[in-house]
């Protein structure tokens, strides 16, 4: 289906977006191009690849790609293609590829980096256009490649912004995601949980920020949990965690939402400095970073409460309970979502198990809250099917948005600012038809002067 660029311009307006942009499988098509051809799309983390030779598969929009610790140390990625008859080199998921990759189908093998190794029986490409050294014949790398505090993320592109000016002031999620370990650093542990969504993919990322439906659309799982409590007497982790989507608007409305460029952003509460020794978990946990930072740094550590953060186009990293939900689209109406978990170094045992519990009861698939997100996005779906209407709203306290120098806020965390923005960035993918990815305002400016 083509689709014209004047089409694309009217699908989003600034307080609403054409249904199309979730059903129409043309615009899907054009997405895989424009956005997740040229972002910066997170691919895994260092973590899952500690020795030479260890590999894991992920996608970046509809393309494959292995992540591969290379003979030098580092990190590579590359399209999963063997260059011979186009078979896909490794299967999906983790593995050792050894010295290096050899296709399953003739043999051809490639270095780590995966450039040409050798094929079998030589003479019989010789005298011919082959040509080891050609790139043609090697497994192509990704345009770019950069990682970020064990982050790695790649992009189809060869040119356009770095990563962090790509990521802009999502960033300080990430930073405080591995501050929270006492050496700084992260590591993936614990297996992964897969989530399939019956949706398109941008639906999850809006739900991120969407403080309005969690009472409405958990109130089940709330009620079952204050239900529990009252019969215990008592309200620990487990339930605590459920009972917090009942929150009166209230509450929701005093979070603060960020909004960035490139449509990341996150939603923070206040900073509360009594947050890190409030539990004997948390205590432990302040401990360790006092006595590796001191108590002031520490008490900023752990005090940051961010919950979701959105880096759009990868998924969202939780930096309080260490979990990174990517999210990965497969067609215009199914999303895998992959929550990894990670392991702070250096912290308590305690601190890991309570994130994975935290992961265990709210995010994965036999979690009885995940599920009540996964219907009403599959609903959004088949609603947005039907011919009862073409607009999506997204009025919620448009027009009070205050512009910062890096990006917006608002201080009412109910605000739809954040489907906004990320529409607006949606919007600069879709129209910007360059071979480089489009800049950042004040980068743009830079090139300008
Ligand atoms: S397809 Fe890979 S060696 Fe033939
Ligand atoms: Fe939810």
């Amino acid at each position: 289906m083509s689709i014209s660029e004047t089409t694309l311009a009217g699908l989003v307006r600034p307080d609403s977006v054409h249904k199309a942009v979730y059903t129409d499988p043309g615009i899907f098509e054009l997405e895989m191009q424009r956005i997740y051809g040229r972002a910066w799309v997170y691919v895994g983390h260092e973590s899952q690849v500690p020795r030479v030779g260890d590999y894991v598969t992920a996608r970046i929009g509809d393309q494959e790609v292995v992540l591969v610790r290379a003979a030098d140390g580092q990190v590579r990625v590359v399209y999963n293609r063997c260059p011979h008859k186009g078979a896909k080199i490794v299967p999906d998921g983790a593995g050792n590829a050894g010295k290096f990759f050899r296709c399953s189908y003739h043999a051809w093998t490639f270095k780590l980096d995966g450039s040409h190794l050798a094929a079998p029986l030589k003479m019989g490409l010789e005298g011919t256009s082959f040509c080891a050294g050609d790139p043609q014949f090697s497994m192509a790398p990704l345009a770019r490649v950069e990682s970020y505090r064990g982050f790695v993320f790649a992009s189809q592109c060869a040119s356009g912004p770095d990563l962090r000016s790509f990521l802009g002031g999502a960033i300080s999620s990430l930073d405080n995601f591995c501050d929270r370990s006492p050496e700084g650093e992260v590591e993936v542990a614990g297996g992964t949980f897969r989530v399939l969504q019956r949706s398109n993919w941008k639906v999850f990322y809006e739900n991120l920020h969407d403080t309005m439906h969690a009472r409405v659309t958990h109130q089940s799982s709330v009620e079952a949990a204050r239900a529990e409590c009252e019969a215990l007497g008592e309200k620990p982790f487990e339930l605590l965690i459920m009972d917090g989507n009942g929150e009166p608007y209230e509450f929701w409305e005093k979070l603060e939402l960020r909004a960035y460029h490139f449509g990341h952003g996150y939603m923070e509460g206040i900073f509360d400095p009594a947050a890190a020794t409030r539990d004997p978990v948390s205590k432990a946990h302040f401990e360790v970073l006092a006595a590796a930072h001191g108590e002031q740094r520490a008490r900023e550590i752990l005090g940051m409460n961010r919950h979701n953060t959105v880096i759009y186009g990868s998924g969202s990293p939780h930096t309080v309970f260490q979990q990174f939900r990517v999210i990965r689209p497969l067609a215009v109406d199914r999303t895998m979502v992959e929550i990894q978990l990670f392991r702070l170094k250096g912290a308590p045992d305690a601190v890991f198990d309570r994130a994975l519990t935290y992961t265990n009861l709210i995010n994965s698939p036999s979690s009885n809250v995940m599920p009540d997100d996964v219907e009403v996005y599959a609903r959004c779906q088949q609603g947005n099917a039907t011919r009862g209407g073409d607009w999506v709203s997204m009025h919620r306290y448009h027009g009070t948005d205050r512009e910062l120098p890096d990006g917006m806020v608002s201080s009412n965390g109910t605000s739809e600012l954040p489907m906004r923005n990320q529409f607006a960035a949606w919007k600069q993918w879709m129209l910007d038809t360059g071979a480089t990815a489009p800049l950042a305002p004040q980068e743009a400016r830079r090139a300008a002067a």
